[in-house]
């Protein structure tokens, strides 16, 4: 589809902020952690040098700790709230304080793979880089291999009904007054609640007041919930270093550690009363209850045993387009708003990049058919209705035009 395909170009070009792409003026008017390996990869299908730019930004604003925060402030922006001054983050460039889901490694191993001689230089830099994100997340992050994270922005699904029980025992007390801009772009019900946002803030004032100190965040955060995305990608991101540091005669020993303790780890998000994997509050020993979109990426950490099918295709016949972020038999799902019900296109790629390893192709193209109908129904919006493909939250969003573009077209 042409005109489509033209349309994403355009779209990734309007987003372009010159070496690094914002998920959507406005909204998200900064340069966001996965958003960008996204970004990059739909760049990648007509300038791969522009792709590489992209990455080597968001690497630029690496702690000293190994993290790589979910936001750079590139230039501030007042549409956005909140911005660097409420996040205070300690890197080299004004940061947010928490990460994002590391698909960085696997999609950088992608692009190499299209053009080596390209990619060479960009790869041997970028795998020191890597691996010190990566063991960031062990060290911090890890719980007996299952990787948590300290706020729900983290796993980029920020109101998924997997946090209302870890936010039901969080009393926000000492958040000052604030006003939220995201309602000014996005309808209300397409957000998260105000409930919500108290507790996001929470968590952001208690990681500015430690200054960031992971040791005291760990220890004493009421927030720490060992969780599928994190836990899956960085299982994944692991196998894909460690292909890229053979390739580059780089240490192995230690990336080969992280793939068996993770790998281990994720049964631990196993829940047998649901027999599926969910979230693990940390603080509390409770299973969450709730499969979502996460859940299925198991095939993609590399888990090649089908206990998610019957769960997927009983999902998949619930709506028409699939694969929502919350299951539809759950009482938690609401449809159009955010991470409780509505599909995110990122997420499919994900889904059915591991679908297809584990050996259901059918079930792969078959949702990156559904994907494509969806985003040629709704366009290029951040999410969308399950039931009928209703475009969602921004428009002219990054991410679903460089899905479109590297996989859904
Ligand atoms: C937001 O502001 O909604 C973002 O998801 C935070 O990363």
């Amino acid at each position: 589809n042409l005109a489509l395909d033209n349309e994403a170009r355009a779209i990734l070009a309007g987003n372009d902020r010159g070496g690094y792409t914002v998920p959507t003026a406005g909204l998200y008017p900064y340069q966001w952690n996965w958003d960008s390996i996204f970004a990059a990869m739909g760049f990648a299908e007509h300038d791969r040098a522009r792709a590489w730019a992209e990455i080597e930004t968001l690497f630029s604003g690496q702690w000293p700790n190994g993290m790589v925060p979910h936001i750079l402030f590139h230039k501030v922006d007042p549409s956005y709230f909140p911005g660097p001054d409420i996040w205070g983050g300690v890197g080299p460039l004004p940061s947010s304080g928490i990460s994002q889901p590391p698909v960085a490694a696997t999609f950088i191993r992608c692009l190499y793979e299209q053009d080596k001689a390209l990619g060479a230089a960009h790869v041997r830099a970028l795998i020191p880089r890597l691996t010190d994100w990566h063991r960031w997340f062990i060290t911090w992050r890890g719980e007996g291999g299952a990787i948590c994270v300290s706020h729900p922005w983290e796993t980029g699904r920020d109101n998924a009904p997997d946090w209302d029980a870890p936010f039901a025992a969080i009393e926000p007390v000492g958040v000052e007054e604030y006003r939220r801009r995201d309602t000014t772009h996005v309808v209300e019900d397409e957000r998260p609640r105000s409930y919500e946002y108290d507790r996001y803030l929470y968590l952001v004032k208690l990681g500015r007041e430690s200054g960031w100190d992971e040791a005291h965040i760990k220890a004493d955060s009421p927030f720490r919930v060992a969780d599928p995305t994190m836990t899956f990608i960085l299982l994944r991101a692991n196998r894909d270093l460690l292909a890229l540091a053979r390739e580059f005669g780089a240490p192995t020993d230690e990336i080969e550690g992280w793939i068996a303790a993770i790998g281990a780890g994720a049964e631990r998000l196993w829940n047998p009363e649901i027999g599926a994997y969910d979230c693990l509050d940390i603080r509390s020993g409770q299973h969450s209850g709730v499969i979502s979109n996460a859940s299925f990426l198991s095939w993609y950490g590399g888990l090649h045993d089908d206990r998610m099918l019957a769960h997927f295709e009983r999902i998949r016949g619930l709506t028409r387009f699939g694969v929502p972020s919350a299951d539809p038999g759950h009482p938690a799902y609401e449809p159009r708003r955010y991470w409780r019900g509505p599909v995110w296109a990122m997420m499919n790629w994900l889904i059915a990049m591991g679908l297809d390893e584990a050996g259901h192709g059918d079930l792969a193209e078959a949702l990156r058919l559904n994907t494509g109908e969806m985003i040629a129904t709704g366009g290029f919006a951040e999410y969308f209705d399950p039931r009928d493909g209703t475009p969602a939250g921004g428009r002219n969003f990054t991410w679903t035009a460089a899905v479109w573009l590297a996989w859904a077209s």
